[in-house]
């Protein structure tokens, strides 16, 4: 599909829809702004004109009163007529306050309005977000199994997608917005699957030909689910046709040889086109019922073997390109589940991965401040990880821990040492053997940089440390303050 033809399609799916609205909104008042301001510089004038005139009359009827009387016939022609320059200063400076005045009311006017149009959309961004994330969530209830695929696919697209926009082909349609509408529409992929039964989704082995055609309906039915909601809606945000896009067309191949409606080339949404490699890649590598997982080197051969058939040439040389990052993400997921323990429960909310709770606290001020910008720094991790730059926050974080842990656990130590904590020792021994293991990732980093591995190495030790030292030992420090109270 060449620029314009995928420019119509995502005009005719309504992609651009909300935007269109919005510019509209602007033009309009622009355009309603710049007819006000020139109706009162052109009425400005006229009244200027009118008054200068009328200071005219009033000099000529002084001057006729001023001719000498008695005189017969001609009078001469008596004293030269003047303008009173103070009184017409006086009236321009009148009109500029008069002027200013109402060009204000207008500008406050403007941006009230602006301030109104400004709310009402972000509430309706707002709802639309949490239906989607509810009805995601439903789906993912229903499909156990997946665990943690709808936060890390929707993380691929983001990276795969940057990674398309290099391409002169897709500069006009990939721009930030649509990968942000792709990163909120992915969740909603299966959602199709609400309607396959247990015995068919759960199976733990493959499917018969009879239940795969059952399982196959969920990409229609999601589109439908889908479909409706946005006719019902008013002004249905991007994102929403785009995951309407996704559900319907994920699994359409690029020969067009897929389902539901057996799509081919670029007649598949672009949107869809992305996820496709996206939800393979993770379902490949990811442990299910019927299979086991498969590592990344052999993911990226099967993915390399299906370009041009399951998938679009371009999204598969995208993915070569960009491979790594997939790796890292998946990887550094592994370690947030095997670790899980309700600590990133806020991942599919959008916010911080881990969220700070009085729970952790030690009740010393610094101490407890220092934890925190700890999780910051985590956060961020995730964050760019999520967003492909695991690299970059890698390397800041280990130039950041480097100089965090001597100064925190002095005060850590200095603080058992001052309240004579019966756990000093042991607890010393830890940090310790965190330093050491530091020392020894950075020394990797100076000699073979940062890779995949060293990305995934360094995540993992600093979430262990979370969840193992400061979630848990570290709340130990609170019962120096209690035995010393
Ligand atoms: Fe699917
Ligand atoms: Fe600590
Ligand atoms: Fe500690």
């Amino acid at each position: 599909m060449n620029e314009k033809n995928l420019t119509q399609s995502l005009i005719k799916g309504g992609i651009v829809h909300g935007y269109r609205r919005q510019r509209l909104f602007w033009t309009l008042m622009l355009s309603l702004f710049l007819v006000f301001a020139l109706t009162v510089a052109v009425g400005g004038r006229i009244f200027y004109e009118w008054e200068h005139e009328e200071m005219h009359e009033v000099a000529r009827e002084r001057s006729a009163a001023l001719a000498l009387p008695g005189a017969i016939g001609d009078v001469g022609p008596g004293p030269a007529v003047t303008v009173d320059e103070d009184a017409l200063k006086e009236i321009m400076f009148k009109l500029t306050l008069v002027y200013l005045f109402v060009l204000a009311i207008f500008a406050c006017l403007l941006l009230l309005v602006a301030r109104i149009r400004t709310r009402q959309f972000g509430n309706l961004v707002d709802t639309q977000r949490s239906m989607v994330f509810a009805l995601a969530s439903l789906a993912e209830l229903r499909d156990q199994a997946t665990g943690k695929h709808l936060e890390r696919t929707r993380s691929y697209g983001v990276i795969l997608g940057g990674r398309l926009r290099r391409l002169a082909k897709y500069r006009q349609v990939i721009d930030d917005q649509f990968i942000d509408n792709l990163y909120d529409a992915a969740p909603l992929h299966d959602i199709g699957k609400v309607a396959i039964p247990d015995h068919i989704l759960l199976k733990p082995g493959p499917l018969t030909d009879e239940e795969f055609v059952l399982m196959k309906s969920h990409a229609e039915i999601g589109g439908q689910i889908l479909s409706k909601i946005i006719e019902r809606l008013d002004d249905p945000l991007p994102f929403l046709v785009m995951s309407r896009n996704i559900a319907c067309y994920h699994h359409e191949r690029y020969d067009g040889s897929g389902y539901p409606e057996g799509l081919a080339g670029d007649a598949i949404p672009l949107e869809a086109q992305i996820y496709a490699l996206c939800d393979t890649y993770d379902a490949i590598r990811s442990k299910r019922p019927y299979k086991g997982p498969v590592t990344h080197m052999e993911a990226v051969q099967r993915l390399m073997v299906s370009r041009g058939s399951h998938f679009a040439p371009d999204v598969v040389n995208a993915f070569i390109d960009c491979e790594e990052q997939l790796l890292e993400l998946f990887e550094s997921y592994q370690v947030y589940d095997e670790v899980y323990q309700g600590f990133f429960d806020n991942q599919s909310g959008g916010g911080p991965a881990v969220v700070w709770s009085s729970e952790f606290e030690v009740g010393v001020e610094l101490i407890d401040r220092q934890h925190q910008e700890l999780i910051n720094r985590i956060n961020s991790l995730i964050v760019a990880i999520r967003e492909g730059r695991g690299r970059e926050e890698t390397f800041m974080l280990m130039r950041f821990l480097q100089g965090y842990v001597v100064e925190h656990f002095r005060t850590e130590e200095g603080f058992m040492l001052r309240h004579h904590y019966a756990e000093y020792e042991a607890h010393k021994e830890i940090h310790d053997a965190f330093i050491a293991d530091l020392d020894q990732l950075a020394a990797t980093m100076e000699s073979t940089g940062i890779d995949s591995d060293l990305v995934v190495d360094v995540n993992q030790k600093v979430i262990n440390w979370l969840v193992a030292h400061i979630f848990l030992i570290d709340k130990g420090l609170r019962n120096c303050l209690t035995s010393s109270e």
